[in-house]
C-alpha cells in the first residue's frame, strides 16, 4: 500500500501554484490504483503551534536534566514523526516567502528533525528511518531566479530543505519549480508572461510524471 504524505503550506487558497502542482501529483498518485493512499496535511489551514520547548529537538534520553516539555507537544511531535515515517514518498508545497520557507512549514520541520530519531546522532545505523525514500519539493516563487542571473542564489527555502531532508534525513530530494508566478498579475512583459505559463505547464506535467514514476 504505497502511501504519499502530501503537505501544502501556501497561504493562498485561491490562486496558489504550489497547491495546483501538488494536487496534480496527488491526483496522478491516486490514479495509480485504489491501494495508493494520500495523507494530506494542510499546514496553512491547520497550522501547527510553534515548538514550545527547545528540549523537543532531542529524544528524552538526550534532553537536559530537568527538561519538561509539554506532554501535548511531545504527543504532537510523535504523531508527526509517525506520519512522516509511515510515508513512502513525501510531497511538499514550498512557496517562497521572504526568500525562505513559510513559517507554517518551518514549524513542521522543527518537529520532525530530531537527531537520534530521524537524523543521525550517536547510532547512524538505526537513526535515519527516511533514508533512501524520496521527497518531492514543489517550489513556487514570484520573481525570477534563473541560473546565471544575479538572483540565482536568493532562494533560501530549497537549500534549507535539502539540508534537512537530504543531508540529515537521508532522503532523495527532487524539486519541481515554477518561477515568475506574479509576472502576469503585475503586468510583466509578454515574453516573461509566456515563460511563466510555460514553467507552470511544465511543472504540472513533471508532477504527474513523477507520481507515476515514484508510485
Ligand atoms: C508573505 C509572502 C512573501 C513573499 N516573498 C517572496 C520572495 O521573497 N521572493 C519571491 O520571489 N516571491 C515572494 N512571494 C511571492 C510568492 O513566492 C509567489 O506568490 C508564489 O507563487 C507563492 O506560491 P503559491 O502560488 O503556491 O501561493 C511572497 C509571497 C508572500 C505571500
Amino acid at each position: 500500500m504505497p502511501i504519499l504524505l502530501h503537505l501544502d503550506s501556501s497561504a493562498d487558497l485561491a490562486t496558489s501554484r504550489s497547491r495546483s502542482i501538488t494536487a496534480a501529483f496527488a491526483d496522478a498518485w491516486q490514479d495509480l490504483g485504489a491501494d495508493h493512499t494520500v495523507v494530506h496535511r494542510d499546514l496553512h489551514r491547520d497550522a501547527l503551534p510553534h515548538l514550545s520547548d527547545a528540549s523537543l529537538h532531542f529524544p528524552a534520553r538526550l534532553r537536559p536534566a530537568g527538561a519538561t516539555p509539554a506532554k501535548e507537544q511531545e504527543d504532537l511531535q510523535d504523531s508527526l514523526i509517525a506520519e512522516l515515517t509511515g510515508a513512502d514518498v513525501v510531497l511538499i508545497g514550498v512557496p517562497l516567502y521572504n526568500y525562505s520557507l513559510p513559517s507554517t512549514l518551518k514549524a513542521w520541520v522543527d518537529y520532525i528533525h530530531v537527531p537520534a530519531v530521524t537524523a543521525p546522532f550517536d547510532d547512524p545505523a538505526t537513526q535515519q528511518p527516511m533514508a533512501g525514500r524520496t521527497a518531492v519539493l514543489v517550489s513556487t516563487r514570484g520573481a525570477t531566479y534563473d541560473a546565471g542571473s544575479p538572483t540565482e542564489f536568493n532562494d533560501h527555502a530549497i537549500p534549507a530543505l535539502q539540508l534537512i531532508l537530504g543531508n540529515a534525513l537521508g532522503m532523495n530530494v527532487e524539486t519541481i519549480v515554477a518561477t515568475r508566478t506574479l509576472t502576469e498579475r503585475f503586468g510583466g512583459p509578454a515574453e516573461e508572461v509566456a515563460k511563466q505559463h510555460a514553467e507552470l505547464a511544465a511543472a504540472l506535467e513533471a508532477a504527474a510524471a513523477a507520481a507515476k514514476r515514484l508510485g
